[in-house]
């Protein structure tokens, strides 16, 4: 594992954030710029996605799977998350990444040469009461650097008692 970025004299560090869209991965990007700003690292900021499964599955497959659009709502999902987060003080480069494929061993790969990867807990998929979604879970068995799990934090706006307050 080579944990640093070479440029010209400077090490550069890079923490690397998987976004999925979600409140949950939002805050996972928020936590990831600040600790980047703390460190003075870039920050690599990554979305996957792949066909529907009942896409892949259907023999009208080569027409169903639009892939230009998926591709761009992809980067939309991104550079939206990106947008509303806030990267502005980072003095690293914030680089964005929209990769083709499986989440947990796309994020995997793309932490690689990075010095941490940082994932929320839960992300967009539906199953109430899992503290972990699957690419969070995998993540926390697979990953080859360090990782951070963000979990839910309550927010004053949200009118969400629950995470703070029991
Ligand atoms: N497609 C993705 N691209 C990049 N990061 C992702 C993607 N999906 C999930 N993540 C990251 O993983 C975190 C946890 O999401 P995960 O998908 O494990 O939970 P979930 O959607 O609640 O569960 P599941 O997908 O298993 O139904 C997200 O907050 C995000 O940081
Ligand atoms: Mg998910």
């Amino acid at each position: 594992m080579r944990a640093y970025i070479t440029r010209g004299e400077t090490e550069m560090e890079k923490i690397v954030v998987g976004v999925d869209g979600s409140e949950s991965a939002q805050q996972a990007l928020e936590w990831a710029a600040a600790e980047a700003k703390l460190r003075g690292a870039d920050l690599l900021v990554v979305h996957t996605w792949q066909q529907p499964a009942a896409v892949l599955m259907s023999p009208y497959a080569p027409v169903l799977a639009d892939t230009a659009a998926l591709e761009e709502a992809a980067w939309r999902t991104l550079t939206d998350s990106v947008a509303a987060a806030n990267v502005t003080e980072i003095v690293g480069q914030v680089q964005q990444v929209v990769v083709q494929g499986s989440a947990a061993p796309a994020l995997i790969e793309a932490a690689q040469e990075s010095s941490l990867l940082v994932v929320g807990s839960r992300g967009r998929g539906g199953f109430a009461g899992l503290l972990l979604g699957s690419v969070s879970q995998q993540i926390a068995h697979e990953a080859t650097v360090p990782i951070v799990i963000i979990p839910p934090v309550a927010r004053a706006t949200d009118g969400n008692r629950s995470q703070a307050e029991g």
